[in-house]
């Protein structure tokens, strides 16, 4: 399928050029102009409206956000263009997550893809829609590292590990970027949220974060890194603050290690109303104060309040800040649009744009829908359900037919006209008569529950007469769209309202029941696992969710999705994650005491406990990188070139893959490794490496990983970044708790 970078003329500019023009321009510029380059404004609304027209005239705007029709779009631009001294374009952007007018899966479950290929490819057509509707630049990809399910915003991100993250921020930043910016089709991906956002306490929205700095550089930010290394055009903020201060006034952040370690030389932009916010959170006393502090952090462009256009000039007046420190922001933006494009494409640059065909978008969705699926559960290889031995089906749940629901968050400009709900899929593929021997032809449909939420059981008895009266039922709960998110936080992750005693109710008529959970979050599946025979954790899939479903329900493909975050067994479990800390008493299957265990009266004692909860152990419902197939694979055969190596050496390492099935599949097969001893405590496994294998039936390969010092590195007691030599040990297997293991010395 054509979805590749095709720009008219590749730009022949060299970035002395570039600098050149950007110089030129700054000369010409007076301060007021200045001031309005780094004032972004939110231009929503079905109108252009006067206040934004008036500000783009007057040049006290760089760039706008929001207005996505391409009407409204162009003739901003044109004002900008044609009407103001300079004729500097506007920089125009939106939040383009996970899809514009078509959506993909959410990230947490592109993340369940494993597949850096893919998620460039949808990065890529989100861009082309994007581009032309007249959008230059995304708030995306979100690479915060999110340990906790119950931050609604976990469903944005690519989850808990900061290897795994930031091979997909890159994919991400490749596709939306391609590889010159300045074609028409490109547009400008933002990193975010700099940085720890994911870590507000409580997994609530916008709160506090505190990150020992050893984390902060050995988790939170390699994602970010990452892409910086790649080349993103920009950086937003953080909302939080990170010990005491706000991301959006952190000059340890903003300046230390992102212009002075990482030599990171793209646009930095605040949150919304973020520099004002500093007030709020208590770190300045109004928003000139603010204003000088978000200023001198390193902040280049502030995102819809308005503290720079009004305090900046009295501010380099007064000497706080210098007219360097506001030309050095200038000249980012304005290099941005120059390498755009925007001062030849500007207005135009949408129609330059060609959308790839509607079929090629829609298999692009599907097959990301398909991958994103996990199978949780399958007793008795109940999944792939046989189209030739079932004659009927009951396909139950307030999620079964939601087709904006399971599209999720962040979904603005989304087509639900396109989004094809499992009950209209499943309809489809029975009513299909392509198959003599086929059986299925009836399909039972009942919602059984209003909403996700409700709690009213008044349709629950037509979803039990349903399923009595099918040969087993499909049953799609979860979470409708609007629970996760921004600002869309739950202290419990359980399946919300009565959805458990819907689910209940429909096992007891004793027929096969197969869970299908669309979430932006992973969920507290204990009960959930009890009850159904089968478990699909589906996500928030997009707009082929359907489809895909029918695709593995029906075994066309084997699933292959594995989870980018833990599923804790309960609430308190969290935060919990594959890759913490060992502690002194590490704990372990033999030695976990049940509250049941434990006799009246028993007096106080620690001598032999370790770290785990006496309700819930201490394993994770579901482990890191988990998911099942319907193929089975074995891993056999380990072997490692050498036991000892030093460090410019690497180790080499194979592995045998089976599939012992009947069926093909394809398996991730991810590399762990743990270092014993160090300046600083390490993490028990961390993420190194994974290949995705496809094997037909009956297929075995060879699977190699090189292991260098890139693996072995981390940022050490002193912050400074390398080996420190010692015992090591890896896995290789099929998630994070498995694994054929082997052990080396770095010398
Ligand atoms: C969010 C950002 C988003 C911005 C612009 C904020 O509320 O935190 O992620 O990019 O709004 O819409």
């Amino acid at each position: 399928m054509n979805i590749q970078t095709a720009p008219p003329a590749k730009s022949l500019r060299s970035k002395e050029q570039d600098n050149a023009r950007v110089e030129l321009l700054l000369e010409a510029m007076t301060l007021d102009e200045k001031i309005g380059q780094l004032q972004q404004l939110d231009a929503g609304g079905d109108t252009l409206r006067t206040d934004i027209k008036e500000a783009i005239s007057q040049g006290s705007v760089g760039a706008v956000l929001n207005q996505t029709d391409p009407q409204i779009c162009k003739e901003m631009q044109r004002i900008a263009v044609e009407e103001t001294r300079l004729g500097i374009p506007l920089l125009h952007a939106r939040d383009v997550i996970h899809g514009f007018t078509s959506i993909f899966p959410i990230p947490l479950a592109q993340a369940a893809t494993w597949n850096p290929d893919l998620i460039e490819k949808m990065a890529r057509i989100s861009a082309l829609e994007a581009a032309a509707a007249g959008i230059h630049w995304t708030f995306a990809p979100m690479i915060d590292i999110s340990r906790d399910a119950r931050w609604g915003r976990i469903a944005e991100s690519f989850g808990e590990d900061p290897y795994l993250t930031g091979v997909l921020g890159v994919a991400a930043v490749t596709g939306y970027q391609g590889d010159d910016l300045s074609a028409p089709d490109a547009i400008a991906a933002c990193a975010k949220h700099f940085a720890g956002y994911g870590a507000s306490e409580a997994g609530l929205d916008y709160n506090t974060t505190n990150i020992p700095e050893n984390e902060l550089r050995n988790v939170y930010l390699p994602p970010f890194k990452a892409v910086a290394d790649k080349g993103i055009a920009s950086f937003m903020s953080s909302f939080s603050d990170i010990d005491g201060i706000p991301a959006t006034a952190n000059r340890f952040l903003l300046k230390t290690i992102l212009r002075d370690e990482w030599g990171y030389e793209g646009l930095t932009v605040s949150d919304w109303n973020a520099i004002s916010e500093l007030s709020i959170h208590g770190l300045t006393e109004n928003d000139k104060d603010a204003a000088l502090q978000a200023c001198r952090a390193g902040i280049d462009m502030e995102m819809v309040s308005e503290t720079y256009s009004a305090h900046l000039k009295q501010l380099l007046e007064a000497g706080d800040i210098s007219l360097q420190d506001i030309d050095a922001k200038v000249r980012r933006i304005l290099l941005l649009k120059i390498q755009l494009g925007l001062f030849e494409y500007a207005l135009s640059g949408p129609d330059l744009v060609s959308v790839p065909d509607e079929a090629d978008i829609q298999a692009v969705a599907r097959q990301a829908a398909i991958e994103s699926m996990v199978l949780m559960k399958n007793d008795h290889d109940l999944l792939p359900l046989s189209e030739e031995k079932l004659s009927s089906i009951a396909v139950i749940g307030p999620l079964a037919d939601a087709p904006r629901e399971q599209l999720g968050t962040w979904i603005f400009d989304g087509d639900i006209e396109r989004s094809i709900s499992p009950l209209v899929a499943i309809r489809q593929f029975a009513g299909k008569n392509d198959a003599e021997s086929r059986k299925l032809r009836k399909v039972i449909f009942a919602k059984g529950l209003k909403n996700s939420r409700a709690y009213g059981t008044e349709d629950m008895e037509e979803a039990v007469k349903a399923t009595s009266a099918a040969d087993c039922a499909i049953i799609c709960l979860g979470e409708e769209a609007i629970l996760s998110g921004e600002a869309h936080c739950r202290a419990d992750i359980r399946l919300p309202g009565a959805q458990l005693d819907l689910l209940k109710a429909i096992k007891d008529t004793g027929k096969p029941v197969i869970a299908v959970i669309l979430a932006g979050r992973p969920i507290i599946l204990d009960e959930v696992c009890d009850l159904a025979d089968a478990v699909i954790f589906a996500w928030h899939p997009g707009m082929q969710t359907g489809p895909a479903l029918c695709d593995i329900v029906f075994g066309k493909v084997s699933p292959s999705g594995k989870l980018p975050v833990t599923f804790p067994k309960s609430v308190g479990q969290i935060p919990i994650y594959y890759n913490h800390k060992n502690t002194g008493r590490p704990p372990s299957q033999d030695r976990v005491l049940h509250i049941s265990d434990i006799e009246e009266g028993a007096t106080q004692t620690s001598f032999g406990m370790t770290a785990f909860h006496l309700d819930d152990g201490f394993e994770p419902q579901f482990p890191f990188g988990f998911g099942l197939s319907y193929a089975r694979f074995e891993y056999s055969d380990l072997s490692q070139d050498r036991h000892e190596m030093d460090c410019d050496e690497a180790l080499n390492l194979e592995v045998n893959l089976t599939n012992t099935a009947s069926v093909g599949g394809t398996e991730t097969v991810q590399l762990y490794i743990r270092d014993h001893v160090g300046s600083l405590t390490r993490p028990v496994r961390e993420l190194k490496q994974f290949k995705r294998i496809y094997l037909k039936p009956g297929e075995k390969q060879n699977v190699k990983f090189t292991v260098t010092k890139a693996d072995l590195s981390f940022y050490r007691r002193d912050h400074s970044y390398g080996v420190e030599k010692g015992r090591f040990s890896f896995w290789i297997g099929g998630d994070s708790s498995n694994g054929l293991s082997g052990k080396f010395v770095l010398l």
